[in-house]
Parts: structure tokens; sequence; C-alpha cells
């Protein structure tokens, strides 16, 4: 009988571990950081730098009115003191529950660094013009596609949708696409900023910061792993 394959990594050996911390010293400035938002720019610059693709795709977790839960990962298309901004269809699975629970966590994980940012907080839509020129910053069969797809609504198949990217196509294939009316920005105001590395023997570095809103200040914490 063949032997069947341990899918899963082996957990590191001590002599493994003893590399890593050799390459990964305790830094205590680390925890001095007192701006979330300058430290989330600088690890998404040494993400853009290191990550293979998509440095900027999160996880975004919403949960519907009931408190149940879901996750998917959407892409970061702005961020600023303001927040962090998706984009996507509000009559989506996501959009639905925003509509009714307008709260969301996202979570980064940047393998290539070890590093992991959870944000948390309540949920915004951006302004019509701040969502009109990203839409039109799009190409335009990411537009077309835009119009064309139900998101999250039962297809029969492939056919079905290139029948309705065609139909859009045809009506918008001159000229400016408006930007269609369910298709929106949002954006995460974040009450909680949580930044974790990879340290040996699982013993990670984690820094919180918490806010009770976005007038006040925030506060910070260092977390047991
Ligand atoms: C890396 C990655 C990035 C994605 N980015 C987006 C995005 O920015 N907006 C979006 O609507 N869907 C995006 N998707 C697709 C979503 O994960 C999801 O399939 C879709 O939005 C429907 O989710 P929902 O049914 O929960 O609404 C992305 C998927 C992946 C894997």
């Amino acid at each position: 009988m063949a032997k069947s394959d341990n899918t899963i990594p082996p957990t590191p050996s001590a002599e493994e571990y003893a590399e890593k911390a050799a390459k990964s010293p305790d830094d205590g400035a680390w925890f001095k950081q007192v701006d979330p938002l300058a430290l989330f720019q600088e690890w998404f610059e040494a993400a853009k730098a290191s990550e293979p693709n998509d440095p900027n795709a999160m996880a975004l977790a919403t949960a519907d009115d009931t408190g149940f839960p879901d996750v998917r990962m959407v892409l970061l298309k702005g961020v600023s003191f303001k927040g962090f901004d998706f984009y996507t269809n509000a009559e989506s699975r996501k959009g639905t529950q925003l509509d009714r629970n307008p709260v969301a966590a996202l979570c980064f994980h940047w393998k290539s660094l070890r590093r992991q940012v959870r944000v948390s907080g309540p949920v915004f839509n951006v302004t019509d013009e701040e969502a009109d020129a990203y839409f039109h910053s799009r190409a335009k069969d990411s537009q077309i596609g835009a119009w064309a797809s139900q998101q999250s609504r039962p297809m029969e198949g492939r056919f079905e949708l290139e029948k309705r990217i065609a139909g859009f196509a045809a009506k918008y294939g001159i000229g400016t696409t408006p930007r269609p009316p369910h298709w929106k920005g949002y954006r995460v105001v974040p009450t909680r900023i949580e930044f974790w590395r990879d340290r040996p023997f699982r013993l990670h570095d984690r820094l919180e910061f918490t806010r009770a809103n976005a007038d006040e200040d925030w506060s910070r914490a260092r977390l047991y792993p």
C-alpha cells in the first residue's frame, strides 16, 4: 500500500528556530511606535517590495444580522488616516451583510515577511466622487464587467455572463461608462489595528492600537503571543 503523504508542513526544529532567532533579533524600538497608520504604511511598502502578488489582498470579515460570520478576500484600494477602502457590488453577499450590520474586520497576511495586520471598525461608504474616480481608473472591460456581474447571485453558466457582457459592451462601448449605482466603495474606519510579527518558538510580537472612535487618540498595548 502506498504511504499517504503528510501534507501539513512539519513544525520547525530547535535548530531552525535558533537560525531564525539569529536573523530576527528582539527590537524594543518597534514597540515604541505611536502612529498605527504610519506603521501600516511602512509594512505595506515592505510587502509591496517582497510579495509575489497582490500585497494589497486582505481578508474581509463581515457578519449577517444574526451575527453569523463570513469572510472573503478583497483588494485594498486606498488607505489613509480616514480608513481602509475597498470596492464591491453592494448587492453581493458582503454588500447585503454590510448594509444590515456595518462593521467589519480585515486581515492582511504577508507570507514573505511573516507578518499579519488586523484591522476592525465601523464601515461607511466612500463618497460618490471617490467611487467614480476609482471606477473610471479601471480598465474599460472591468467597468463593463461591473455592470454585467450580478455578484453572489446564482448563474446558469458562463454563456449567461457573456451575453450580459456583450449587452453592456454594446450599450456603453462608446464614451464614458457610468459607475453602476450598486458598485460602491467601502471604508473601514479602524478602532483597532493589531500588528503581529513572527518570532521563533511561536513567541511572536504583537502590538495593539485601540480607540473608542475616530475622534479619539490611539491607546497602545503589547499583547502576549
Ligand atoms: C485576491 C482576491 C482579491 C479580490 N478582490 C475583490 C475585490 O476587491 N472586490 C470584490 O468584490 N471581490 C474581490 N474578490 C472576490 C471575493 O473574494 C468574493 O468572491 C466576491 O467579492 C463575492 O463575495 P461575497 O459573495 O461574500 O459578496 C477577490 C478575490 C481574491 C481571491
